[in-house]
């Protein structure tokens, strides 16, 4: 069988992960990859990429999330393999594409990364991306109230040190996710365009928890 083209493999991607992602959570279905697809594909305009890597590597980073399945890590790696196998994908895009999905995750504060390419880097910003800015605030408190979790208690306060284990089990109140993830992340970007991109949506998150707490104590 001949290889397919660059758009036949992406056009099946897409497909696939569609089908994958049936029922998911609103904060990480189709409508997540797709952002995080557009993102990767304008921080890659600016980068030294192989395109092929890093858009495949944006649709198929959730496909299986440990955190919806048991907490088993290989499960997204191992499915995006089956699929890119059956598609005839090189096995060294295979590879990269697996790491990118074992590697992409916030794991809390303390975790240090394993693997490392220039690839990654551009699809972990796209995603990151992703979770901060308005889109970062609705993910977040959509996945609150998935979980059942409380939208704010001024008696809990956010845990900067957890483990990835604490990290993954956490039950706090849906604010403390702001201080535990999402403003930690413009420092943690990787590239230059994400770096930009993140500063102006970190702003804009800053604002939303000035007015949420003057909002809270009943101030105009
Ligand atoms: P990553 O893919 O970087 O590991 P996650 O999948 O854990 O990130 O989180 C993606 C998004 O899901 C977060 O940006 C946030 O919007 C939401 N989320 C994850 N964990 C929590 C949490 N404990 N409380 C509220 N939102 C969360
Ligand atoms: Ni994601």
């Amino acid at each position: 069988m001949s290889p397919l083209t660059h758009k036949q493999l992406i056009a099946n991607t897409i497909e696939f992960v569609k089908s994958q992602l049936e029922g998911a959570e609103g904060g990480h279905d189709w409508w997540h990859i797709y952002r995080v697809w557009n993102n990767t594909k304008h921080i890659a305009q600016t980068e030294q990429v192989d395109q092929t890597v890093v858009e495949l590597g944006a649709l198929l980073h959730d496909i299986a999330d440990s955190k919806f399945h048991n907490g088993d890590e290989e499960i997204g790696p191992a499915t995006a393999r089956k699929f890119l196998e059956s598609q005839n994908t090189e096995p060294n895009i295979i590879e990269h594409v697996e790491n990118i999905i074992r590697h992409i995750s916030f794991k809390g504060g303390n975790h240090t990364q394993g693997f490392k390419s220039l690839e990654l880097d551009v699809v972990q910003d796209a995603d990151r991306l992703d979770a901060i800015g308005a889109i970062g605030i609705a993910r977040t408190f959509n996945y609150g109230g998935h979980f059942g979790r409380a939208l704010y208690d001024p008696n809990i306060k956010p845990n900067l040190n957890m483990s990835k284990e604490e990290y993954k089990k956490s039950s706090a109140p849906t604010l403390n996710h702001f201080y535990e993830k999402l403003l930690l992340l413009k420092d943690r970007m990787n590239t230059k365009t994400g770096r930009e991109i993140a500063n102006q949506r970190h702003e804009y998150m800053q604002g939303f928890l000035d007015q949420f707490y003057k909002e809270w104590e009943g101030l105009n």
